[in-house]
């Protein structure tokens, strides 16, 4: 049979089939040693033992050396399209000045507003590609963007043209989230007012103009509160969006708990989740999004409640949640810090990098696993086997990136 690529000789593959996984284990991983893969019009055609694969297709083949192969990198949660940059407050951190105050004082999200107006279109695109080839170059293939530096709606579709357009200009899938961020300064004291303006005005006219397949809101202390975040994801869900949330990152103000009344794919951060919420989770088939470089950007001890979420069963992915609050756009480092920020295992925060990350965009069925009719997103690393991911770790081990069967990072 024909095939476009087939890569053999890889040392060790190691995907999820099986969907998206609590409990991960080495029960529940596929880990095929001496493994081949086939591609045929950017679909996997073939996994399987390195021999078999090679016996039963014809086309470019490529030697993987013996290297450790996962599939592309799903990034879920970041904040790429964004103009301007924030080390002066970076050293504020430092000095013990928290990131809620910084925003209260008008900087923060606020700042990154004012320089991301002035920006103009192309500018934002051009410094996004920028970043999404760097992404691709680490293994990302696949990144949520989100808008929200705008605060008003010709800002936020201008965003999520941007986010549009880089699409269409880089070979990463990108999956673009009309973000609700903060409340506009002026309307520190009337916030309900600007929310409902967001669920009546800016949600319509991005849906109508289909320029998201998500909702988000910032749900927390000094942000949106639990009723504000209500009605702006009800208008989301009314308007065909899909719903995902920032919550209990700051400050606990009953956001996660929303999820048991509303349909949330994700609920992202949860740094101050109580641990009995991690029932409602479970029981809702919401997964969790971490975000580990983000933990430390914070500079706060606080970190979520990993070990409840196992135990209770959800699935749990993480994320670079790129931002200039947090300015490293990669999930490759997000994977390798995991276990040190999160107590995840090498698997889970592999899992948690690519199916699950998946699972928490809704499109686990095509991406995210190297299985047989998934889209043929694969990374090879310079590694010998999973165990090696987050044990070394601050350089690039992404050593060939195949998108949609192309190679874009390495050579054949
Ligand atoms: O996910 N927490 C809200 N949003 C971002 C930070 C955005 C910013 O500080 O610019 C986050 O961490
Ligand atoms: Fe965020």
């Amino acid at each position: 049979m024909k095939a476009d690529l087939i890569i053999y000789n890889i040392g060790e593959l190691v995907t999820f089939h099986n969907g998206p996984l609590a409990r991960v284990s080495e029960d529940n991983a596929v880990i095929i040693r001496d493994a081949g893969v086939a591609v045929r019009d950017g679909v996997i055609v073939a996994v399987g033992k390195s021999r078999d694969v090679k016996s039963r297709f014809e086309g470019e083949a490529l030697n993987a050396q013996g290297l450790l192969a996962t599939p592309g990198l799903v990034d879920p949660h970041t904040h790429l399209v964004f103009a301007g940059s924030r080390e002066d407050e970076f050293n504020l951190k430092l000095q013990g000045v928290s990131y809620s105050e910084i925003l209260a004082r008008g900087g923060g999200i606020y700042r990154t507003v004012k320089a991301t107006l002035e920006a103009s279109f192309e500018d934002l695109l051009s410094k996004a590609i920028e970043t999404a080839s760097l992404m691709l170059n680490h293994g990302t293939t696949t990144v949520e963007v989100k808008s929200g530096y705008a605060l008003s709606l010709e800002g936020e579709l201008k965003m999520l043209k941007v986010a549009k357009a880089l699409g269409e200009a880089s070979s990463i899938t990108v999956i673009p989230t009309l973000l609700a961020h903060v409340p506009p300064r002026e309307y520190r004291e009337s916030s309900f007012e600007y929310a409902r303006y967001f669920a009546e005005v800016i949600v319509p006219t991005v849906s109508k103009e289909n320029l998201a397949a998500y909702i988000d809101v910032f749900c927390d202390r000094g942000a949106f509160n639990v009723d504000e975040s209500r009605i702006i994801i009800e208008a989301g869900l009314k308007h065909g969006l899909k719903a995902r949330m920032h919550a209990d990152q700051l400050a606990y103000i009953g956001c996660s708990k929303l999820a048991e009344e509303l349909p949330i794919d994700s609920l992202d951060h949860l740094e101050k989740m109580p641990e009995e919420n991690a029932r409602i989770l479970a029981e809702r088939g919401v997964t969790a999004v971490l975000t580990p470089t983000s933990i430390m950007a914070m500079m706060e001890p606080k970190k979520p409640p990993v070990e409840a979420l196992r135990k209770a069963g959800v699935v749990i992915a993480i994320a670079s949640d790129y931002n200039p609050n947090n300015m490293t756009p990669l999930q490759q480092t997000a994977m390798d810090i995991a276990p040190y920020i999160l107590n995840l295992t090498p698997l889970e925060a592999l899992a948690a990098a690519t199916i699950n990350a998946a699972r928490s965009l809704n499109i686990h069925h095509k991406l995210g696993s190297i299985s047989e009719g998934y889209k043929a997103d694969i990374v090879l690393w310079d590694l010998e086997n999973y165990k090696w991911i987050g044990y070394t770790w601050g350089y690039n081990k992404a050593l060939l990136v195949v998108k949609d069967g192309k190679i874009v990072r390495g050579k054949t």
